[in-house]
């Protein structure tokens, strides 16, 4: 279905032509003065200096010759040229049953599906998530399933990683305490035997012990590197080990994601992309882009526009050993090889954004990448606590994402036993329900790049701009349709109708900006529109609630279209929640 806007704008462009004015200054856009029209036209103001003429006698021309149109109820030329319309409101309500109808609700799926990408999650193996890795996996599912929505193909991939200084850390820590493994014998050759050597909690007690002790001790530090180095030009043993660090860590990983409702179709890491990078590094340097610069191979990504430095982005260190830059390039490779996507949209943290310009750079001059390929990156600020710094837990640590979704989780389950008696378990199973809307909604109603303040009171609470508050506005029109139903009578059955009053049509106004809301979250990959969209949405309905009695009318007409009104709202409100990744409960 055409956009409410550009159908608008066709109809006034038919009164410019017919006024005799060039109809591309026709555009119509949303009134910003709601208290005085719906929809306005600056046109006659950009016109009058083409026309030589007064604005308002373009503006009053054009009024005039939109007379007896259908499409628009109030039309006026207001000093000193503007339009302000208002849209007719059988013309509104034909066009919400037309979005009933339709199984998209007016949305254009994409006319050539392109194959998109998406880099998110970026968790590092055998390190327990934490708030850091929050932020990426929850755009980045939201990311992917409006793309999807659009019609895509999207590809998720979490990226892991798994190719640092950490292995070597974990291999020296394991090596210390169990020396007796087969797989530090120097002449391993075989299979590694399916048995992990240690658990996962072992596994996440050994990286921070190992890591703190490389701070303070030399040779454990220099035992690391090495260890780093030998795995990764090779040696099986270590290999085998590393095999057994990703079986254990995915497994646990795959369970934190899960609760977070968010999955990826692919689980590669860095280590995956290690076998392009001799070829990918030969090329470079063939074709000339690299060069050895103070014993490092780099590549010049300096542009004459720039403003900022660029430094060369670093293929090999002296020692020949790659790094995270090497590793992104390589993946690159590897996936236009396996993929061959139009379009890579990293979702990471911002404070990386130098790290991709380079990257993006290189892979271009290079020709890693193709000339139409996109190479997008969504970067994130950072989510700070209340006193305006990262988040951190009470004791000044790193929070475990497990244990922030337990405070939320917690939090909830208090607030939801204090609003209405409910049993445990159900008390249990929604206030995971509502808190995983909470932390996301929290999270994705600030644009993406902003840094925001993660509070947890109020995220959860129920009135404002919140994820429960979007919920209980979704279980509140669910048990209408519930008593509705009760009653003997069947939902859905009447047509939307012309708005009865204000309240009502401002809701159906809100429901007929839903495609235009989705295509420009595309667009801009900014689930944040959404959130605005939904909060808008639901205030627009509650008002319409407040001030109608949907079940206690005797005018049957309407009360069978409100209610048809009303499985349209859920319906957009439960379609743009899903994008968001999550979902609502039936009561609350
Ligand atoms: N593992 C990285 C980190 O924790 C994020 C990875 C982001 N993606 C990428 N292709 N570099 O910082």
């Amino acid at each position: 279905m055409k956009k409410m806007l550009d159908l608008l704008s066709a109809e006034v462009a038919k009164a410019f032509a017919e006024a005799g004015y060039d109809e591309k200054y026709a555009r119509v856009s949303l009134s910003n003065r709601p208290d005085l029209c719906e929809y306005q036209c600056n046109g006659a103001m950009v016109a009058a200096k083409e026309y030589h003429k007064a604005p308002i006698m373009i503006a009053n021309a054009v009024v005039e010759a939109m007379q007896g149109s259908e499409v628009f109820g109030e039309v006026q030329a207001v000093n000193p040229g503007f339009i302000n319309m208002k849209v007719n409101n059988e013309y509104l309500s034909q066009y919400l049953n037309g979005m009933e109808k339709d199984e998209r609700m007016g949305c254009e799926k994409a006319e050539n599906p392109k194959t998109i990408m998406i880099d998110y999650g970026g968790p590092n193996v055998a390190k327990p998530l934490h708030v850091g890795h929050l932020r990426s996996a929850i755009i980045g599912e939201s990311v992917k399933r409006i793309a999807r929505f659009a019609g895509h193909k999207v590809i998720g991939d979490v990226h892991l990683g798994d190719w640092g200084l950490q292995m070597g850390l974990i291999i020296t820590e394991l090596r210390e305490r169990k020396p007796e493994l087969v797989y530090f014998d120097e002449a391993y050759e075989g299979e590694y035997p399916a048995e992990a050597p240690f658990t996962i909690s072992e596994l996440e007690e050994i990286y921070p012990t190992a890591s703190g002790k490389s701070k303070q001790d030399e040779a454990y530090k220099e035992a690391a590197m090495q260890a780093t180095y030998e795995l990764q030009h090779g040696r099986r043993g270590y290999q085998a080990l590393l095999k057994h660090i990703l079986n254990v860590s995915v497994t646990d990983l795959k369970r934190n994601y899960a609760n977070l409702k968010v999955d990826f179709d692919l689980w590669k890491g860095e280590s995956d992309a290690q076998p392009y990078i001799p070829d990918m590094v030969q090329k470079m340097k063939d074709g000339g882009y690299a060069y050895v610069s103070d014993n490092a191979l780099v590549v010049d990504v300096k542009e004459d526009t720039d403003t900022k430095e660029v430094p060369p982005c670093m293929l090999l260190k002296s020692d020949g050993a790659s790094l995270y830059t090497t590793t992104d390039l390589a993946t690159i490779v590897e996936r236009m090889k396996l993929y061959n996507p139009d379009e890579i949209i990293y979702v990471v943290d911002k404070r990386q954004e130098m790290h991709f310009i380079q990257v993006f750079r290189c892979a271009r001059k290079c020709g890693l990448v193709t000339d139409k390929t996109k190479l997008k990156f969504l970067g994130f600020g950072t989510m700070n606590g209340k006193d305006g710094k990262p988040f951190k837990t009470r004791d000044g640590g790193v929070m475990r994402l497990e244990y922030l979704l337990k405070d939320i989780n917690e939090e909830m389950l208090k607030k939801i036993q204090e609003s209405r008696p409910m049993e445990e378990k159900e008390a249990e199973e929604t206030a995971k329900i509502v808190g995983l809307s909470a932390v996301k909604y929290g999270d994705l109603s600030n644009q993406a790049s902003k840094d925001y303040i993660f509070d947890v009171e109020r995220f959860t609470s129920s009135e404002g701009n919140t994820g429960p508050y979007i919920l209980y506005t979704i279980v509140r029109i669910k048990s209408i349709l519930r008593k509705y139903e009760e009653s003997g009578k069947k939902a859905g059955e009447g047509k939307i109708g012309a708005g009865r009053s204000d309240s009502e049509k401002a809701l159906q106004l809100e429901l007929s900006k839903f495609n235009s809301v989705m295509e420009t979250a595309f667009e801009e990959c900014a689930p944040h529109k959404i959130c605005a969209y939904i909060y808008d949405l639901a205030n627009a309905f509650n008002k319409f609630y407040h001030e109608t009695k949907i079940l206690a009318t005797d005018d049957m007409e309407a009360q069978s279209s409100w209610i048809s009104l009303l499985l349209l709202t859920r319906r957009v409100l439960e379609t743009c929640i899903d994008m968001l990744g999550f979902e609502a409960p039936e009561k609350m």
